[in-house]
């Protein structure tokens, strides 16, 4: 391992960096995506022009920081990182966009979050490369337009009903969903992550992870990662059983469902009575912030098919039920 890799493993943003792949052939997964941001990215370079800006959406852990660095790595240049709810006043946009060397990509992850008036500073940027600035205020106010070097932006966001209509029309070169990854394509993206880390894993073992991943690189190298530590204190091998043992002390179960995933189907059926819930009563009684009931538990419990949304409220499905060991759905009388 080149002595780059190696400090690398020292710290865990490092070790975080150190899995994210840095070539597409190790980008696993997401083929579509894949394949149409490499026809854009090739036909840009054949036109000798910079690339369109392109919005990426999905729930979170699923590779779209890493898609905005292999894209900036394929046209050659640098990535300007930042997020919505960083960039609190016009003037830090306008500092961020003037600063652009010409070619570079600005990742804005969170855009969900930007403020309007600052949405509206981007569109004149995304569609022309200008920015309008107004200098002074009342009846002497002016408008002064500078040119910006050529940009692309990568957006990121996991809420895109978020966004306003004006900014999602403005991303010429595509909006892409990314999807929850198979588990074999979950098993691949943990073997690779074994070599890195030098984790002595078995097939059995990685597919135990993988099963338990909430179909999420992120999560599955996570796992991966609590597994090895696991094995490591205890003395034992990283076997399937092992595996097994480290993820029940986490609460994790063998749907990959954590504490809170179970404990929103548990307040649903028993505090609600299997009534439809909206959301923010939901998340008020499991003391949780509406946007991670949203963001984070209820994509993966609907991908199960364990919850519901419907125009009423949440609602646990039959197989919920099932999950959390009621034998079959309470009748819920009068509904
Ligand atoms: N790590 C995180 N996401 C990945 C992916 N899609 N392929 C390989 N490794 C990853």
């Amino acid at each position: 391992m080149p002595d780059a890799d190696k400090s690398a493993l020292h710290s865990q943003k490092s070790l975080d960096q150190a899995l994210r792949p840095s070539l597409w052939d190790d980008y696993i997964g997401q083929p579509t995506i894949k394949e149409n941001l490499r026809i854009l990215l090739a036909a840009a370079k054949g036109r000798e022009q910079q690339p369109e800006h392109v919005l990426l959406y999905g729930p979170p852990g699923l590779g779209k920081t890493t898609l905005a660095h292999l894209i900036t790595r394929e046209i050659g240049t640098s990535l300007r990182s930042t997020s919505g709810p960083a960039i609190e006043r016009v003037g830090d946009l306008a500092a961020i966009l003037t600063n652009l060397s010409p070619g570079d990509v600005l990742f804005i992850d969170e855009v969900h979050r930007l403020n309007r008036a600052i949405e509206e500073v981007l569109y004149p940027a995304m569609e022309a490369g200008v920015l309008d600035i107004v200098i002074g205020k009342g009846p002497s106010a002016r408008t002064v337009q500078l040119e910006l070097p050529p940009f692309t932006l990568i957006a990121a966001t996991t809420r895109i009903s978020m966004l306003s209509a004006p900014l999602r029309s403005r991303f010429s070169g595509g909006t892409f969903r990314l999807t929850y990854y198979t588990e074999d394509e979950i098993v691949r993206i943990l073997t690779r992550s074994s070599e890195i880390l030098g984790i002595t894993a078995d097939a059995e073992s990685i597919r135990e992870v993988a099963r338990r991943s909430r179909a999420t690189p992120r999560t599955a190298n996570y796992l991966l990662k609590r597994a090895r530590d696991f094995a490591a204190v205890t003395g034992e091998a990283m076997s399937a059983k092992t595996v097994r043992k480290a993820l029940a002390l986490l609460e994790i179960d063998e749907l990959g469902l954590n504490q809170t995933d179970r404990d929103i189907l548990t307040a649903l059926v028993d505090k609600f009575e299997g009534k439809p819930v909206g959301l923010k009563t939901l998340a008020a009684a499991l003391s949780e912030e509406d946007a991670t009931v949203e963001e984070v538990h209820e994509p993966y419990l609907m991908q199960l098919g364990l919850l519901e949304r419907t125009p009423r409220g949440r609602m646990v499905t039959d197989k919920g039920y099932l999950h959390i060991g009621y034998e079959k759905k309470k009748p819920t009388l009068g509904l």
